[in-house]
């Protein structure tokens, strides 16, 4: 037994008074109207009755506990998860006060952990015997996100999930910022790096006229519009002169302006003209014409990885945008319409540095489509992971479309509460947990877990970057090979001289 119920006992939370210490996060049991009801201690405090806040003497405090001797309570609280053997029902009536309060049996959590279809994280912080698995189905389709602050081990998180996926031949795109996955190894699978490349025939026209900068010009865009379905049209009927389609805009607004009839509108296009050599310069790397389609390297049963870590976060942008909006279309398109052609298996999008691809402040065109697959993604097979160290930065709306959190460490008030404003399921005594935990430890919530749940994430065992860097040994090793190189140099000097 940990303790009694004390005070007024309600449906979903019961005080109690204890004389062991017992952990928060720590499960416990309460049996009453022939009902075993599930709890987990959410909040502590020890106090004593003597040593109370009137006391200003540090002297007096000593001579007090001599006498009285350890002479002090615990209180908590308990958050009620349901019955036991009712789904995990919330019971209807409270316990009564003075009920035992006891520690959950490990069969008992391990009855609830033990999921069908599930994907191991790690184990309970505070039972170390009892794995937790989370169920991938409400993972992938409901969203998932992943908040830390950095070096909490969000990326650690990632690549557990990922191997979990792969051991079920599962699909992931990871959009991976800095390169951290290209060269990582997983036990249950192969990564597969893509290369940030697009074909631009493959672009719709508000996609490459962003890309042009056509803001808010009506003649201009006219003029642009035209080249574009001219070009389309072109290279659809096999007739283009040019197979890069950039080349081919800019061949048929050359036309238009030798066929302008006065300087207003020949400066127009000459306008149109510029934007599109700005264009070919800004987005040299993103843009090849002998590409292949980019969705067609998604492979099933692999870690696909979109190598972002060259690129300027304009480009990448462009590409989470217009990934993203070609997968929904083409998922639609196969759920719908049962075209072969299309991607016929569900995605998991993985986003790391979901705060500047989904940002609060900005609307990216990446931001417009994250957003569109977290509200529609769910019907067709496409699921988003949000990784972000800096949650308050994050889109609010997005990232309240993610039905599963696991935050890691999380010590800012502001980001906190920018968390908590997103999931329903954290309360205020949970959040008050999130600056305690350790490296790897993390609070678990949502649907594809039964109840909220303190883990302590397995440590990833196969090769990855992006873990923290040995600072003092680079430091000596790059003193040591510069003064070798001088050496050498010096060497050679004198070879010279000689
Ligand atoms: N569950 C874990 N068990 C043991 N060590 C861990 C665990 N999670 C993370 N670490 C260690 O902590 C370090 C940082 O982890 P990780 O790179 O996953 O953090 P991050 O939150 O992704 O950081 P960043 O914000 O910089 O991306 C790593 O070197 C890793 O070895
Ligand atoms: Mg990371």
């Amino acid at each position: 037994m940990i303790g009694r119920c004390i005070g007024e006992t309600s449906l979903t939370q019961i005080s109690f008074i204890s004389k062991e210490m017992p952990q928060v996060g720590e499960y416990v049991i309460l049996e009453y109207n022939q009902k075993v009801i599930l709890g987990m201690i959410e909040s502590l405090v020890r106090g004593s009755v003597s040593l109370n806040n009137e006391i200003y003497n540090p002297d007096t405090v000593a001579k007090i506990r001599q006498i009285e001797g350890d002479d002090y309570y615990i209180k908590g609280t308990v958050k009620i998860l349901g019955d036991i053997n009712d789904n995990l029902r919330i019971p209807r009536t409270p316990a009564p006060p003075g009920t035992e309060i006891k520690k959950a049996p490990a069969n008992i959590l391990k009855d609830i952990f033990d999921i069908e279809n599930s994907l191991k994280l790690g184990t309970l912080i505070n039972q170390s015997d009892v794995e937790v698995g989370i169920d991938i189905n409400k993972m992938v389709s409901r969203h998932l996100a992943i908040l830390a602050m950095t070096g909490a081990g969000k990326s650690n998180t990632v690549s557990v999930i990922i191997d979990g996926l792969l051991a079920q031949n599962g699909c992931m795109l990871i959009f991976d910022m800095h390169s951290e996955y290209v060269d990582a190894e997983f036990t249950n699978g192969d990564v597969n790096v893509i290369k940030p490349i697009i074909n631009p025939r493959n672009m719709d026209f508000t996609e490459i006229k962003k890309l042009a900068n056509l803001k808010n010009a009506p003649i201009q865009e006219r003029y642009f519009r035209k080249a574009f379905f001219e070009a389309n049209e072109k290279v659809k009927q096999g007739v283009a002169e040019s197979n890069d389609f950039i080349e081919l805009l800019q061949i048929n607004l050359e036309v238009m302006y030798d066929e302008g009839e006065n300087a207003a509108e020949k400066n127009k296009i000459m306008d149109v003209l510029n934007k599109i050599e700005d264009l070919k310069i800004k987005y040299d790397k993103l843009l090849n014409t002998s590409a292949g389609d980019i969705l067609k390297e998604i492979k099933l049963g692999k870690a696909n990885v979109l190598d972002l870590g060259q690129v300027d976060e304009n480009t990448a942008e462009v590409l989470v945008a217009h990934i993203l909006r070609r997968s929904l279309r083409s998922r639609k398109d196969y759920v719908k319409n049962h075209n072969e052609d299309a991607l016929s298996y569900p995605v998991f999008f993985i986003v790391e540095e979901a705060h500047i691809l989904a940002p609060k402040n900005r609307n990216p065109n990446s931001k417009h489509w994250i957003t569109r697959v977290a509200r529609e993604g769910r019907k067709f097979g496409m699921g988003l992971c949000l990784v972000s160290q800096s949650p308050k930065s994050v889109d609010e709306e997005t990232l309240s479309q993610a039905n599963n959190m696991i935050i890691l460490r999380l010590v800012e008030p502001k980001d906190q509460r920018h968390v908590q404003a997103a999931s329903e399921s954290l309360s205020e005594d949970l959040v008050a947990q999130l600056p305690s935990l350790n490296i790897g430890e993390a609070l678990v919530l949502g649907l594809m877990t039964k109840i909220p749940t303190l883990v302590k994430i397995d440590e990833f065992k196969g090769r990855q970057r992006g873990g923290d860097l040995d600072i003092l040994n680079q430091w000596k090793t790059t003193k040591k090979s510069q003064k070798k190189r001088a050496k050498r140099d010096r060497k050679e000097i004198m070879d010279l001289i000689s």
